[in-house]
Protein backbone atom coordinates (compact mmCIF):
# COMPACT_ATOMS: atom_id res chain seq x y z
CA UNK A 1 0.00 0.00 0.00
CA UNK A 2 1.37 3.50 -0.83
CA UNK A 3 2.22 5.51 2.29
CA UNK A 4 0.68 8.91 3.05
CA UNK A 5 4.15 10.18 3.98
CA UNK A 6 6.47 8.45 1.51
CA UNK A 7 9.24 10.98 2.18
CA UNK A 8 9.10 10.76 5.99
CA UNK A 9 12.68 10.73 7.28
CA UNK A 10 13.99 12.30 4.07
CA UNK A 11 15.71 15.69 3.99
CA UNK A 12 15.35 18.06 1.03
CA UNK A 13 17.00 21.35 0.16
CA UNK A 14 15.09 23.57 -2.29
CA UNK A 15 16.55 26.71 -3.85
CA UNK A 16 14.10 29.30 -5.17
CA UNK A 17 11.65 28.23 -2.45
CA UNK A 18 10.40 31.78 -1.83
CA UNK A 19 7.93 31.78 -4.71
CA UNK A 20 6.83 30.13 -7.93
CA UNK A 21 7.85 26.56 -8.79
CA UNK A 22 10.40 26.29 -5.97
CA UNK A 23 7.85 27.28 -3.34
CA UNK A 24 5.26 24.83 -4.67
CA UNK A 25 7.90 22.08 -4.69
CA UNK A 26 9.02 22.82 -1.13
CA UNK A 27 5.38 22.65 0.02
CA UNK A 28 4.77 19.42 -1.88
CA UNK A 29 7.89 17.79 -0.43
CA UNK A 30 6.80 18.82 3.08
CA UNK A 31 3.30 17.42 2.48
CA UNK A 32 4.92 14.11 1.50
CA UNK A 33 6.70 14.03 4.86
CA UNK A 34 10.16 15.45 4.07
CA UNK A 35 12.06 17.94 6.18
CA UNK A 36 12.81 20.87 3.87
CA UNK A 37 15.47 23.59 3.96
CA UNK A 38 14.05 26.48 1.92
CA UNK A 39 16.51 28.86 0.25
CA UNK A 40 16.09 32.24 -1.50
CA UNK A 41 17.09 35.84 -0.79
CA UNK A 42 13.72 37.30 0.28
CA UNK A 43 13.30 36.54 3.97
CA UNK A 44 9.56 37.38 4.04
CA UNK A 45 8.75 35.00 1.20
CA UNK A 46 10.77 32.21 2.78
CA UNK A 47 9.11 32.70 6.14
CA UNK A 48 5.69 32.50 4.51
CA UNK A 49 6.69 29.27 2.75
CA UNK A 50 8.03 27.72 5.93
CA UNK A 51 4.94 28.75 7.91
CA UNK A 52 2.77 26.94 5.36
CA UNK A 53 5.09 23.92 5.10
CA UNK A 54 4.99 23.22 8.84
CA UNK A 55 7.39 22.51 11.67
CA UNK A 56 9.78 20.28 9.69
CA UNK A 57 10.69 23.15 7.32
CA UNK A 58 13.38 25.78 7.87
CA UNK A 59 14.35 28.96 6.04
CA UNK A 60 17.82 29.97 4.93
CA UNK A 61 17.87 33.44 3.37
CA UNK A 62 20.93 33.46 1.11
CA UNK A 63 22.12 34.68 -2.28
CA UNK A 64 23.25 31.52 -4.07
CA UNK A 65 25.79 33.52 -6.08
CA UNK A 66 27.61 34.80 -2.96
CA UNK A 67 31.11 33.46 -2.23
CA UNK A 68 30.91 30.22 -0.21
CA UNK A 69 27.10 30.08 -0.61
CA UNK A 70 27.18 26.46 -1.80
CA UNK A 71 29.19 25.30 1.21
CA UNK A 72 26.96 27.28 3.58
CA UNK A 73 23.79 25.71 2.14
CA UNK A 74 24.99 22.15 2.51
CA UNK A 75 26.56 22.69 5.93
CA UNK A 76 23.30 24.26 7.15
CA UNK A 77 21.25 21.30 5.89
CA UNK A 78 23.60 18.80 7.54
CA UNK A 79 23.81 20.70 10.83
CA UNK A 80 20.07 21.21 11.03
CA UNK A 81 18.82 17.85 9.72
CA UNK A 82 21.83 15.51 9.81
CA UNK A 83 21.75 14.43 6.16
CA UNK A 84 20.59 15.35 2.67
CA UNK A 85 18.48 13.10 0.41
CA UNK A 86 17.00 15.48 -2.17
CA UNK A 87 18.44 18.60 -3.80
CA UNK A 88 16.01 20.69 -5.87
CA UNK A 89 17.36 23.66 -7.84
CA UNK A 90 14.57 26.03 -8.83
CA UNK A 91 16.26 29.40 -8.35
CA UNK A 92 17.31 31.59 -11.22
CA UNK A 93 16.62 34.62 -13.33
CA UNK A 94 15.32 35.56 -16.78
CA UNK A 95 16.68 38.02 -19.33
CA UNK A 96 15.01 39.41 -22.40
CA UNK A 97 16.65 41.34 -25.22
CA UNK A 98 18.50 40.73 -28.45
CA UNK A 99 22.03 39.39 -28.49
CA UNK A 100 23.17 42.59 -30.20
CA UNK A 101 22.08 44.64 -27.21
CA UNK A 102 23.50 42.26 -24.62
CA UNK A 103 26.18 43.56 -22.25
CA UNK A 104 29.01 41.52 -20.77
CA UNK A 105 27.54 42.29 -17.35
CA UNK A 106 24.15 40.81 -18.35
CA UNK A 107 25.96 37.76 -19.67
CA UNK A 108 28.06 37.23 -16.54
CA UNK A 109 25.17 37.77 -14.13
CA UNK A 110 22.77 35.37 -15.83
CA UNK A 111 25.33 32.61 -16.25
CA UNK A 112 26.37 33.10 -12.63
CA UNK A 113 22.89 32.62 -11.15
CA UNK A 114 21.50 30.10 -13.66
CA UNK A 115 24.56 27.93 -14.33
CA UNK A 116 27.64 28.48 -12.15
CA UNK A 117 25.86 28.70 -8.79
CA UNK A 118 23.59 25.63 -9.31
CA UNK A 119 26.58 23.55 -10.39
CA UNK A 120 28.56 24.76 -7.42
CA UNK A 121 25.71 23.74 -5.06
CA UNK A 122 25.46 20.32 -6.69
CA UNK A 123 29.20 19.78 -6.31
CA UNK A 124 29.08 20.75 -2.64
CA UNK A 125 26.13 18.39 -2.09
CA UNK A 126 27.66 15.31 -3.70
CA UNK A 127 29.39 13.81 -0.61
CA UNK A 128 26.12 13.97 1.36
CA UNK A 129 24.09 12.66 -1.59
CA UNK A 130 26.53 9.76 -1.99
CA UNK A 131 25.95 8.84 1.65
CA UNK A 132 22.16 8.89 1.22
CA UNK A 133 22.04 7.58 -2.39
CA UNK A 134 20.07 10.74 -2.93
CA UNK A 135 18.47 12.59 -5.82
CA UNK A 136 19.01 15.87 -7.68
CA UNK A 137 16.19 17.65 -9.52
CA UNK A 138 17.10 20.63 -11.70
CA UNK A 139 14.26 22.84 -12.92
CA UNK A 140 15.14 23.74 -16.51
CA UNK A 141 12.77 24.97 -19.25
CA UNK A 142 11.04 23.86 -22.45
CA UNK A 143 12.96 26.73 -24.08
CA UNK A 144 15.71 24.15 -24.71
CA UNK A 145 13.61 22.83 -27.58
CA UNK A 146 11.83 26.05 -28.64
CA UNK A 147 11.67 26.69 -32.40
CA UNK A 148 12.69 30.34 -31.91
CA UNK A 149 14.53 31.95 -29.02
CA UNK A 150 14.69 35.44 -30.55
CA UNK A 151 14.77 38.04 -27.78
CA UNK A 152 15.44 35.28 -25.18
CA UNK A 153 18.82 34.07 -26.41
CA UNK A 154 20.83 34.61 -23.27
CA UNK A 155 18.26 32.84 -21.07
CA UNK A 156 18.02 30.00 -23.61
CA UNK A 157 21.82 29.64 -23.59
CA UNK A 158 21.91 29.32 -19.79
CA UNK A 159 19.21 26.65 -19.85
CA UNK A 160 21.00 24.71 -22.61
CA UNK A 161 24.24 24.87 -20.61
CA UNK A 162 22.44 23.71 -17.47
CA UNK A 163 20.86 20.79 -19.35
CA UNK A 164 24.21 19.76 -20.78
CA UNK A 165 25.90 19.87 -17.37
CA UNK A 166 23.00 17.95 -15.81
CA UNK A 167 23.30 15.22 -18.45
CA UNK A 168 27.05 14.93 -17.92
CA UNK A 169 26.59 14.81 -14.18
CA UNK A 170 24.08 11.97 -14.49
CA UNK A 171 26.52 9.86 -16.44
CA UNK A 172 29.28 10.63 -13.92
CA UNK A 173 27.39 9.98 -10.67
CA UNK A 174 24.70 7.39 -11.41
CA UNK A 175 27.33 4.80 -10.48
CA UNK A 176 27.23 6.18 -6.92
CA UNK A 177 23.49 5.55 -6.70
CA UNK A 178 22.58 9.24 -7.17
CA UNK A 179 19.72 9.92 -9.59
CA UNK A 180 19.55 13.15 -11.62
CA UNK A 181 16.37 14.64 -13.07
CA UNK A 182 15.82 17.61 -15.39
CA UNK A 183 12.31 19.08 -15.33
CA UNK A 184 11.32 21.24 -18.29
CA UNK A 185 8.16 23.24 -17.59
CA UNK A 186 6.39 25.31 -20.20
CA UNK A 187 4.92 28.70 -19.33
CA UNK A 188 3.99 28.56 -15.64
CA UNK A 189 1.89 31.03 -13.68
CA UNK A 190 4.58 32.38 -11.35
CA UNK A 191 5.54 35.93 -10.33
CA UNK A 192 8.37 35.77 -12.88
CA UNK A 193 5.97 34.97 -15.71
CA UNK A 194 3.58 37.70 -14.58
CA UNK A 195 6.45 40.20 -14.81
CA UNK A 196 7.43 38.89 -18.28
CA UNK A 197 3.83 39.31 -19.46
CA UNK A 198 3.65 42.84 -18.01
CA UNK A 199 6.93 43.87 -19.65
CA UNK A 200 5.72 42.59 -23.02
CA UNK A 201 2.28 44.25 -22.61
CA UNK A 202 0.60 40.82 -22.88
CA UNK A 203 -2.68 40.13 -21.05
CA UNK A 204 -2.17 38.02 -17.91
CA UNK A 205 -4.42 34.93 -17.72
CA UNK A 206 -2.70 32.69 -15.17
CA UNK A 207 -5.56 30.18 -15.25
CA UNK A 208 -4.57 29.28 -18.83
CA UNK A 209 -0.98 28.46 -17.86
CA UNK A 210 0.67 25.62 -16.02
CA UNK A 211 0.34 26.06 -12.27
CA UNK A 212 3.47 25.88 -10.08
CA UNK A 213 1.76 23.03 -8.21
CA UNK A 214 1.44 21.06 -11.49
CA UNK A 215 5.20 21.21 -11.96
CA UNK A 216 5.78 20.30 -8.30
CA UNK A 217 3.52 17.25 -8.62
CA UNK A 218 5.38 16.04 -11.73
CA UNK A 219 8.79 16.64 -10.12
CA UNK A 220 7.91 14.96 -6.82
CA UNK A 221 6.26 12.05 -8.64
CA UNK A 222 9.58 11.35 -10.32
CA UNK A 223 11.40 11.54 -6.98
CA UNK A 224 9.06 8.85 -5.64
CA UNK A 225 10.09 6.26 -8.21
CA UNK A 226 11.65 3.10 -6.77
CA UNK A 227 15.45 3.12 -6.50
CA UNK A 228 15.62 0.80 -9.51
CA UNK A 229 14.20 3.57 -11.76
CA UNK A 230 15.40 7.03 -12.78
CA UNK A 231 13.33 9.67 -14.60
CA UNK A 232 15.88 11.71 -16.54
CA UNK A 233 13.80 14.38 -18.33
CA UNK A 234 10.24 15.48 -17.77
CA UNK A 235 8.61 17.98 -20.12
CA UNK A 236 5.43 19.50 -18.71
CA UNK A 237 3.34 21.91 -20.74
CA UNK A 238 0.05 23.73 -20.29
CA UNK A 239 -2.99 21.82 -21.55
CA UNK A 240 -4.64 25.02 -22.76
CA UNK A 241 -3.09 26.39 -25.93
CA UNK A 242 -2.85 30.19 -26.20
N1 LIG B 1 7.69 30.47 -14.80
C1 LIG B 1 7.87 29.88 -15.97
O1 LIG B 1 7.09 30.09 -16.91
C2 LIG B 1 9.02 28.92 -16.16
C3 LIG B 1 9.02 28.14 -17.31
C4 LIG B 1 10.06 27.27 -17.52
C5 LIG B 1 11.08 27.16 -16.60
N2 LIG B 1 11.09 27.93 -15.48
C6 LIG B 1 12.21 27.76 -14.56
O2 LIG B 1 11.74 27.41 -13.28
C7 LIG B 1 12.58 27.96 -12.26
C8 LIG B 1 11.73 28.77 -11.31
O3 LIG B 1 11.00 29.73 -12.06
P1 LIG B 1 9.86 30.60 -11.39
O4 LIG B 1 9.03 31.14 -12.49
O5 LIG B 1 9.27 29.85 -10.26
O6 LIG B 1 10.78 31.81 -10.86
P2 LIG B 1 10.46 33.05 -9.89
O7 LIG B 1 9.01 33.20 -9.67
O8 LIG B 1 11.24 34.17 -10.47
O9 LIG B 1 11.18 32.58 -8.55
C9 LIG B 1 12.56 32.40 -8.55
C10 LIG B 1 13.03 32.00 -7.15
O10 LIG B 1 14.47 31.96 -7.19
C11 LIG B 1 14.99 32.78 -6.15
N3 LIG B 1 16.27 33.37 -6.54
C12 LIG B 1 16.54 34.12 -7.64
N4 LIG B 1 17.81 34.54 -7.63
C13 LIG B 1 18.37 34.01 -6.49
C14 LIG B 1 19.66 34.10 -5.89
N5 LIG B 1 20.65 34.81 -6.47
N6 LIG B 1 19.86 33.46 -4.72
C15 LIG B 1 18.89 32.76 -4.13
N7 LIG B 1 17.65 32.63 -4.64
C16 LIG B 1 17.40 33.27 -5.80
C17 LIG B 1 13.92 33.85 -5.98
O11 LIG B 1 13.96 34.46 -4.70
P3 LIG B 1 14.73 35.83 -4.37
O12 LIG B 1 14.56 36.74 -5.55
O13 LIG B 1 14.09 36.28 -3.12
O14 LIG B 1 16.15 35.41 -4.15
C18 LIG B 1 12.64 33.01 -6.11
O15 LIG B 1 12.35 32.37 -4.87
C19 LIG B 1 13.63 28.80 -12.99
O16 LIG B 1 14.80 28.04 -13.10
C20 LIG B 1 13.01 29.03 -14.37
O17 LIG B 1 13.99 29.18 -15.35
C21 LIG B 1 10.07 28.80 -15.23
Amino acid sequence: MPSDNPLAGHVALVTGAGRGIGRATALRLASLGASVLCVARSRDELESCVAEAGPKAAALPLDITAPDAAQTLIETALTRFGKLDILVLSSGAFHSGTLENLTDTDFGKLFDVNVRAPLSIIRAALPALRDSKGQIAVVNSTIIRAASTAGRGLYAATQAALRSLTDTLRSEINQDGIRVLSVMPGTTATPRQEAIHAAAGKPWHPERLLQPEDVAIALCGALLLPETAEATDIFVRPMMKS
